[in-house]
């Protein structure tokens, strides 16, 4: 009998480590009970399941929550001393694994690990009344983790150590987000060409767009971006190092307060980013805003749109255009008190590149809240 990796390997030969796609993205938090409420309320997920010390894990509770095929964890330490309660005290909340599912995660791992990835997990068989789970893990830049999820044999709410969870009285509204289009990294000086070789070494990922310190700078913000992208183009992850620039790089911003290397920000698509950013707005959830002089000349840069500009100028909604189509996109604040972890909301039409025609305007929006924070 052929094992699901001994398949994928015979239906493609060079492709080590199929994935297909983000299966979750897992968040450290101070709260967890809260941090989910306000991804809930706030971002349009529902209630999936639950796990802590009802489910037998004495020192953590987490929340899955849903919303089309995003799933977001939020994890909590109960008690000091254990690797969450860490990760929590030096870094502030902030993603702790960015999880990818795997047809095998037996193979996933020993394919990673035999090509120098450091294991966080060696695979386990999870199982319960709902069937078994086999999951394995390593690690990447900082902290961050890896996970490789089996669930073809799994058919319970989340995974085994959870149980279903809903609240019959709080079912928010969702918002149109539909699924990770990718998650960035920041990592320190000189540290994006050796992670770039590790995505390309280790998990067999391609080099697919590059920006030097000429794209992205502003009078002050320089960064150096590689965008990494796995065969299938399913999992994408850009990386990016602080270039030096007049005054501090925003990604220096980052490892300062985020006290090392680590996710900058998830991207989140969308079908209708008018709709999706106007209930985010109307939930609380707060944007970078461009001057309203961006759009005075918006359709002599990209050409024509389906869009109407009127509530694209009123929602400060950007838009950028590629060689096959083009893409809209607007950039939360920090989602802490710390200038780290923010999200993107992307819709494409067409375009599978990231919005480099609108680094410029952006990087200047950003500066603008480093500025006041007193950390330009
Ligand atoms: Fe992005």
């Amino acid at each position: 009998m052929k094992t699901a990796a001994s398949q994928a390997r015979q239906n493609s030969t060079t492709d080590f480590l199929p994935l297909e796609g983000t299966d979750y993205v897992e968040f450290y938090v101070g709260n967890a009970k809260q941090a989910a409420h306000y991804y809930m309320s706030a971002f349009g997920f529902q209630a999936l399941a639950y796990s802590g010390p009802q489910t037998g894990h004495k020192d953590r509770a987490s929340y899955a929550i849903r919303q089309h095929k995003l799933t977001f964890v939020l994890t909590t330490p109960l008690r000091p001393g254990n690797e969450i309660a860490e990760h929590l005290n030096k870094h502030g909340d902030g993603v702790k694994a960015l999880s990818l599912r795997v047809p095998d995660a037996t193979s996933a791992w020993k394919e990673t690990t035999s090509r120098g990835a450091k294991s966080y997990l060696e695979p386990v068989v999870l199982k319960d009344d709902d069937g078994e789970l086999v999951m394995s893990g390593i690690h990447t830049y900082g902290d961050t983790v890896h996970l490789f999820i089996e669930r073809k044999n799994y058919h319970g709410a989340f995974m085994p150590g959870y149980r279903a969870w809903s609240n019959p009285h709080f079912k928010p509204i969702d918002t149109g987000l539909q699924y990770v289009d990718h998650c960035v990294g920041n990592v320190g000086w000189n540290q994006m060409n050796p992670w770039v070789k590790f995505y390309e070494d280790v998990m067999g990922f391609k080099n697919i767009l590059t920006f030097d310190d000429e794209d992205i700078s502003t009078e002050y913000s320089a960064l150096m971006s590689k965008v990494m992208s796995s065969g299938n183009g399913f999992v994408k992850f850009p990386i990016n190092e602080p270039a030096e620039g007049k005054k501090k790089s925003q990604v220096e911003e980052y490892l300062e307060f985020y006290n090392g290397e680590g996710v900058q920000h998830v991207a989140l698509a969308t079908n209708d980013i008018v709709k999706t950013v106007r209930e985010l707005m109307s939930r609380g959830v707060e944007f970078l805003q461009v001057p309203t002089s961006y759009y005075d000349d918006l359709l002599d840069r990209v050409g024509q749109i389906d869009e109407d500009l009127a509530p694209l100028r009123e929602l400060g909604i950007l838009v950028d255009r590629d060689n096959e189509g083009y893409l809209l996109q607007l950039f939360s604040k920090p989602v802490e008190d710390r200038p780290t972890l923010f999200f993107e909301i992307i819709q494409r039409k067409g375009a599978k590149s990231f919005g480099k025609g609108n680094f410029k305007a952006l990087f200047e929006a950003i500066e603008r809240e480093q500025e006041a924070r007193g950390n330009l």
